[in-house]
């Protein structure tokens, strides 16, 4: 079995999209572990962008299976959506599976992520797709699983005790019940239009050699390695692989970290390098950093080379595939933090202990390069500056960096 993983490794959006879909030129299998609809990966058929929400990024490649496993949460209706968003574009959704063992987003878990966004002021700034409350269903062992929509009365039966323990225990009232009514039959309608897509993945995952195993959100979002509470309720980093498809870490080849040459993030939390100024901005304004999903504005911020290297190390990342470099095109100066000051002293490494929130970034500067990196095609050819500047992350963190990537088209890609 040659595996490959590709994994976010700062806040999520790092251009995983774009790497799965370059790297699955010969994968039989592209396999989704962790998460569901929050996702928001871009992809680019011809010219034309195409956002998947929940069906891993190999669709695009005809005799691709496209697995979503058993450590994702699925929703049956945003699902049915990008199935026919797909059709509409005469691309196959035929080798979709989805394991029966997933877990499965119903309206009630969009609805209680809602509204818990709403009674917080958005204290966590979720995407609202129902994300958390379908995983504390699914450890409180009384959640959904696709294999039970293959028997109606299971599925309505799970449905509706859950529902009347919600109204039972004043989480849902008579008003907020009409909220959700109205999408109750279409949920159950969507269960029915994707029952066939529900089959064994496990034994195609044995049986094929060349899997490319595609993460979603990132490794500072991991619900036990991320910057807590503000981190999704999944396990985005690889460890993650090992739970969400039943693939043993031992049979991978190559683990990809996918980093942006700057840094973003969506919704609440610590970012230590965030930039609430014109470079901020810029980021945002040329990187078009608004969200996939959700269309929210991501903060922008410099490139975390702390963070950084604690990603590489826990995800044990073989090589880093470095994003939008382009980005940084018109930057006079550009910086990398290469360590934090807390309370007076300078930390040069990442750890448990650390308040993020206080934490203030120690900058190292770098020249900017000042041109357009468009049509490059060779590390050599790229400007000095340019080199200097991904040489120093890939020393930083240790890790190779074996793709550069610098535009959103498939082959704006440098690969070393
Ligand atoms: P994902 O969630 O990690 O798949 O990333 P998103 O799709 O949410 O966000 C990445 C955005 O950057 C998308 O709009 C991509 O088309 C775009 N993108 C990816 N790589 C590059 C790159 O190298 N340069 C530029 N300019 N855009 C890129
Ligand atoms: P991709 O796969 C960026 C963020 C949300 C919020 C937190 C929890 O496109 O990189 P959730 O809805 O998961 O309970 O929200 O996680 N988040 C993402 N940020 N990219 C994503 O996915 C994200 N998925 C969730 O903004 O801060
Ligand atoms: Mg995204």
């Amino acid at each position: 079995m040659a595996i490959k993983a590709v994994i976010g490794g700062q806040w999520g959006d790092e251009g995983k999209g774009k790497i799965v879909d370059l790297l699955s030129q010969d994968a039989e299998i592209v396999a989704r572990y962790q998460g569901g609809a929050n996702a928001g990966h871009t992809v680019y058929k011809d010219d034309e962008k195409i956002v998947l929400h929940q069906i891993p990024s190999g669709i695009l490649r005809e005799d691709c299976f496209c697995v979503m496993g058993n450590g994702m949460v699925i929703d049956p209706i945003e699902l049915v959506e990008e199935i026919n968003m797909l059709k509409n574009k005469n691309i196959s959704t035929q080798k979709i599976l989805i394991s029966p063992h997933a877990h499965i987003v119903t309206p009630l878990h969009k609805f209680l992520d809602r509204k818990n966004e709403e009674k917080t002021n958005n204290f966590i700034g979720t995407t609202c797709k129902g994300i958390g409350p379908c995983y504390v269903d699914k450890y409180n062992r009384v959640g959904i699983r696709a294999i039970d929509i293959k028997n109606q009365e299971k599925l309505k039966s799970i449905f509706v005790d859950r529902l009347n323990d919600c109204t039972m225990t004043s989480q849902i009232n008579d008003n907020e019940y009409k909220e959700i009514e109205s999408e109750i039959e279409l949920f159950f309608k969507s269960c029915t239009q994707i029952k066939n897509y529900i089959d064994d993945t496990f034994n195609l995952l044995f049986s094929k050699n060349n899997i490319l195993i595609e993460g979603a959100q990132g490794t500072l979002l991991d619900i036990d390695h991320g910057t807590y509470p503000f981190v999704t309720s999944s396990s985005p980093f690889s460890g993650g692989i090992s739970t969400g498809l039943g693939i043993p870490l031992t049979k991978l080849e190559n683990i990809i970290g996918i980093f942006k040459a700057y840094a973003t993030r969506v919704g609440s939390g610590p970012f230590p390098t965030e930039l609430n100024d014109s470079n901020g901005k810029k980021l945002q304004d040329i990187g078009s950093e608004f969200g996939a999903t959700t269309g929210r504005p991501r903060r922008c911020g410099w490139f975390d080379g702390i963070a950084a290297k604690y990603s590489c190390m826990i995800n044990g990342l073989t090589d880093i595939a470095l994003t939008k470099l382009d980005i940084l095109d018109s930057f006079e100066e550009i910086y990398i933090c290469v360590g934090y000051e807390y309370k007076g002293q300078e930390l040069n490494n990442y750890s448990e202990l650390l308040d993020l929130d206080n934490v203030k970034p120690i900058y190292k500067k770098f020249k900017g390069w000042n041109t357009n990196l468009n049509g490059i095609k060779d590390f050599n050819m790229l400007p000095f500056e340019c080199k200097e500047y991904i040489k120093f992350i890939e020393s930083f963190v240790g890790t190779k960096i074996s793709i550069i990537s610098i535009g959103p088209g498939r082959n704006e890609i440098i690969q070393k």
